[in-house]
């Protein structure tokens, strides 16, 4: 047990799917894990373990911005050692050739700031996605018939943004998308040699203005489960 993971040594999987809101990991369990258990219900943040294809995974969520996740991946990684760990969420779209519902699967993720900044000080390191799982998401999203985009995207530390000059930077310098949390999500794996990845569907769009309606975001996060798993497990 740590202060917000309260599941025994061992009821933690390797792999692990991390979507923001807990409901939705509570739902991907019930839909695509067999024998699934809840193993933590600390302050809502609720977890299960099961298993896919035989393969044994937890999902847990990570609740909203970097700061949220990185208590969950800190405690994931340190004290049940989860090596895999893969964002499942979603995303607003910053480019014009990128539609709702397309899926974006982050090679990097740049911020303004991150929670491990106290560490890097004056470097501005580039926390980038796991090379292989990367390519295995591809292939399972292109599989699935999803438009499919791969680059870098924005973490951001507001949902709300005061500042349109930093989106139009991130707009002019090619990024996908925005969110709040993969930028932690790499840097906390690249620290301690463990494999990250994020994949994002595109719930809301910062050209058009158009949002996903929340029919449609089951569906669209069901998809993205499947190509977590497949890329996981591959
Ligand atoms: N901004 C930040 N985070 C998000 C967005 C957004 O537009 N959409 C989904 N997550």
């Amino acid at each position: 047990m740590t202060i917000h993971i309260g599941a025994n040594p061992g009821d933690i999987a390797e792999t692990v799917l991390m979507p923001g809101d807990p409901y939705r990991a509570k739902w991907a369990a019930e839909t695509f894990l067999d024998d699934a258990e809840c193993v933590n219900k600390v302050r809502g943040m609720l977890g299960f373990t099961g298993t896919w294809k035989g393969n044994r995974v937890t999902i847990q969520g990570s609740g909203m911005g970097m700061p949220s996740l990185s208590i969950y991946a800190n405690e994931l990684i340190t004290a049940f050692n989860a090596q895999t760990l893969i964002r499942i969420g979603s995303c607003g779209a910053m480019q014009e050739d990128i539609a709702l519902r397309d899926i974006i699967i982050a090679m990097t993720a740049s911020s303004l700031s991150t929670p491990s900044r106290g560490i890097f000080k004056e470097i501005n390191f580039a926390p980038c996605a796991d090379y292989h799982m990367l390519t295995r998401a591809y292939d399972a999203a292109v599989a699935k018939g999803s438009k499919t985009h791969v680059g870098g995207i924005y973490s951001s530390d507001v949902f709300y943004d005061e500042r349109p000059d930093l989106t139009q930077q991130m707009q002019r310098h090619g990024i996908l998308g925005v969110e709040m949390e993969a930028a932690e999500l790499y840097n906390l794996a690249a620290r301690h040699k463990r494999r990250a990845l994020a994949v994002l569907t595109v719930s809301d769009h910062l050209i058009t203005k158009e949002e996903l309606p929340s029919s449609e975001r089951e569906r669209s996060f069901g998809e993205m489960v499947e190509i977590a798993l497949t890329a996981a497990f591959g």
